[in-house]
């Protein structure tokens, strides 16, 4: 059986907004979840990314948050918790985790250079190109396929890692990253023998490991459940092996940091971290409170630990579970297994009659939003979709709607009413229409992208 491992001491209220009214708010934000106000969102599965409820205790920490300008207390305590766990020797931290990609790559990438991943996130991806380096994604053929089931679907595929540093040459390839779990590919996790064994390659061409640590917890505790030899070790154990790997890492904290703001950029190279905290001190801030305030590192600190517990990551990764689950039974197709922090839904196959570059994908995220005022985001053609010198559109692979569950926040009723909406939405698939595109951004065009119905 079961519930959440915690009681509630706080509630926020959720507004009630009618059908009349939903329709005319998401027409007011240009078809673009991005663009409601959240008061209008009834169920917010936009992100799991600092929507995270914190405990007491990191509550009552961040009273003790020590303000100081320069060697702050709060920052030892952040520092001693991140080094029990990755190891690392060089820790700065920033104000969120893209803080940390920009500081990183705008160190090492640079035009004619190609950093490998299993797949990197928009932020990264964006800051790789935003410094003409080219971003290249090389997750297994399984972890493109929604409906093929497979332990650990975020692994990198290592011929094809090994093909590319061939290719372009271990010198332009300034290190590699790994996303755990693999975020834009379904939350789905990478295994510890992938990850041991890309360090093995890597290391035969002196390229350095990174490790994009958002979900660090969240995918340890998929090697504990999945991966054999693993069952009888601590989450902390399997973490600290997964950093051993590591020549760094960055890390959003705003997801399995349990906070709502905060990050950081760790290594070990002496060199590349002198030259990252004077990037620090001149974008961020002095290096022992980086872009945060005392008490959101005391918050780090305390939530870092408190990720570590099991038993809250069995409730947290059976939470997601129970909804995949629940739409399955309504005959929703999504991303199997469910990853650890969201469930997808396969827009492409359940609205098939809607060309990708009418944006399947943010069609569904629409109606999920007028039908149950539930927001969601679109990992898909708007997202990832391309248009091609000659003009073509070129698809993104896959058209998916992420339903992101914040950690602490919802409870299993909010599920059963998520997946009620969903059916009910199947139930009248073939009404549903595409959009098109009216204005985009350069960079990033999901967030500020204004639609109109085709
Ligand atoms: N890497 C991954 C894998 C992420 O999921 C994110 C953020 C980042 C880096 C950037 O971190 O937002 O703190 O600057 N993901 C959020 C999401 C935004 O909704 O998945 P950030």
């Amino acid at each position: 059986m079961l519930f959440e491992p915690f009681r509630i001491k706080m509630t926020e209220p959720i507004r009630i907004l009618s059908r009349e009214e939903r329709v005319k708010k998401i027409k007011e934000a240009c078809y673009n979840l991005f663009l409601l106000r959240a008061e209008d969102v009834m169920i917010d599965l936009l992100t799991d990314s600092g929507t995270g409820s914190m405990s007491a205790n990191q509550w009552s920490a961040i009273m003790v948050g020590d303000e100081s300008y320069a060697g702050a207390t709060s920052f030892f305590k952040f520092e001693e918790t991140v080094r029990k766990i990755t190891g690392l020797k060089y820790i700065l931290p920033t104000h969120q985790g893209r803080a940390a990609e920009r500081i990183l790559f705008g160190l090492v990438a640079r035009k004619g250079m190609v950093i490998p991943s299993n797949t990197h996130f928009d932020t990264t991806r964006a800051l790789i190109e935003f410094n003409e380096a080219l971003a290249v994604d090389l997750v297994i053929d399984e972890g493109k396929k929604p409906s093929v089931k497979h332990p650990f679907k975020g692994n990198m595929d290592l011929n094809k890692l090994e093909e590319t540093i061939k290719k372009f040459g271990p010198e332009n390839i300034p290190l590699c990253m790994i996303t755990i779990t693999n975020n834009s590919g379904g939350g789905q996790p990478v295994s510890l023998e992938n990850i041991r064994e890309t360090k093995r390659l890597l290391s035969r061409y002196k390229i350095p490991l990174f490790i994009d640590a958002c979900r660090f917890a969240e995918n340890a505790y998929f090697i504990k459940k999945r991966e054999k030899g693993y069952e009888n070790k601590s989450i902390l154990e399997i973490a600290r092996e997964i950093f051993s790997y590591a020549d760094g890492c960055t890390m959003s904290a705003k997801k399995d940091g349990l906070v709502n703001i905060g990050g950081f950029l760790a290594l070990n190279n002496e060199e590349l971290a002198i030259r990252a905290k004077n990037m620090l001190i001149l974008t961020e801030g002095f290096p022992t409170y980086g872009g945060l305030a005392g008490r959101d590192l005391e918050a780090l600190a305390v939530g870092l630990n408190e990720v570590l517990d099991e038993q809250y990551l069995s409730y947290r990764i059976g939470q997601v579970e129970y909804l995949g689950n629940r739409l399955l039974e309504k005959g929703i197709p999504i991303i199997e297994p469910t990853g650890g922090h969201a469930v997808y839904i396969d827009a492409g196959s359940l609205l098939g009659h809607i060309k990708p570059e009418n944006f399947p994908a943010q069609a569904l995220s629409v109606e999920l939003y007028i039908e149950g005022g539930i927001r969601t985001v679109e990992i898909g053609s708007v997202m990832f979709g391309k248009k091609e010198e000659s003009g073509r559109f070129k698809p993104a692979p896959l058209e998916l709607v992420r339903l992101a569950i914040p950690r602490r926040v919802y409870t299993m009723s909010h599920m059963d009413y998520i997946a009620d909406v969903a059916g009910s939405l199947k139930e009248r698939a073939e009404e549903i229409r595409g959009y098109r595109i009216t204005y985009e951004a350069p960079h990033l065009r999901h967030f500020t992208a204004h639609f109109e119905p085709v």
